[in-house]
């Protein structure tokens, strides 16, 4: 299983979402490999504080889309899932990273310049699924808050794109900042809301893939 964790537009939660993610799916026991395409290494840094004990959860960092597209079907042997963390910049990056998925996840936050960066993302996933229709696609909303107008009105708006939107949001939380600094995620962490939104959320992708659930 691969899953790409995708937007050209930067800080929109890439990393965040992949590392949760990552751990989740470890916690359902299985391994994963957390590839890192992204030359800044925010992932390879995650990892770099998180104990070493951890085995489920393997990063290593890939930046060249022939590297990746040379290395990605062998590392599917390896390991049950395989979650591809985006980088901003590169489109050729992303394209490879489009076609070896099962899944590409698309978090973005509740605002116009989120949105509209988002579509050309969109239309190159909508390519990639023409060629393979199996390739399949969610929008999540990130730094969601429940008082914003415009958090209410993103959902309204990403719908009318032809990828769907996640039901699970994640808010703006310390949590998920404070975790990504110590090598941990919003899962190990004390926030019991951050905890709950983030195992919904990784159960909804579960749930997409055909997965077994991570219990509360
Ligand atoms: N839901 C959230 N609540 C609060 N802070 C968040 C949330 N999601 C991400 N952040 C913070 O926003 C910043 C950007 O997040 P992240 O690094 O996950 O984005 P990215 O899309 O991977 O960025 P880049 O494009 O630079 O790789 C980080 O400091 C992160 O801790
Ligand atoms: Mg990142």
């Amino acid at each position: 299983m691969i899953i790409s964790v995708l937007n050209i537009k930067g800080g929109v939660g890439k990393t965040t979402v992949a590392t949760n993610l990552a751990v989740g799916i470890a916690k359902t026991g299985k391994s994963v490999l957390l590839i890192d395409t992204d030359t800044q290494g925010s992932a390879v840094s995650w990892r770099g504080e998180r104990e070493d004990s951890d085995a489920n959860v393997t990063v290593i960092s890939l930046c060249s889309a022939s590297a990746l597209r040379k290395q990605i079907i062998g590392f599917r042997d390896g390991f049950d899932c395989i979650i591809i963390d985006g980088s901003p910049h590169v489109d050729a990056l992303a394209a490879v990273s489009i076609a070896a998925s099962e899944l590409v996840i698309l978090p973005v936050g509740p605002s116009p310049l989120d949105i509209w960066a988002t579509s050309k993302m969109v239309y190159q996933i909508e390519d990639a699924q023409a060629i393979n229709p199996e390739i399949k696609a969610s929008f999540v909303i990130n730094k969601f808050s429940k008082v914003t107008l415009l958090s209410k009105e993103t959902k309204a708006v990403l719908q009318e794109f032809s990828i769907p939107v996640c039901e699970n949001t994640l808010g703006t939380r310390v949590a998920y900042a404070d975790t990504m600094t110590q090598g941990l995620t919003a899962l190990e962490w004390h926030d019991r809301k951050a905890k709950e939104e983030v195992t919904a959320f990784i159960n909804e992708i579960l749930g997409l893939i055909s997965w077994q659930q991570l219990s509360a």
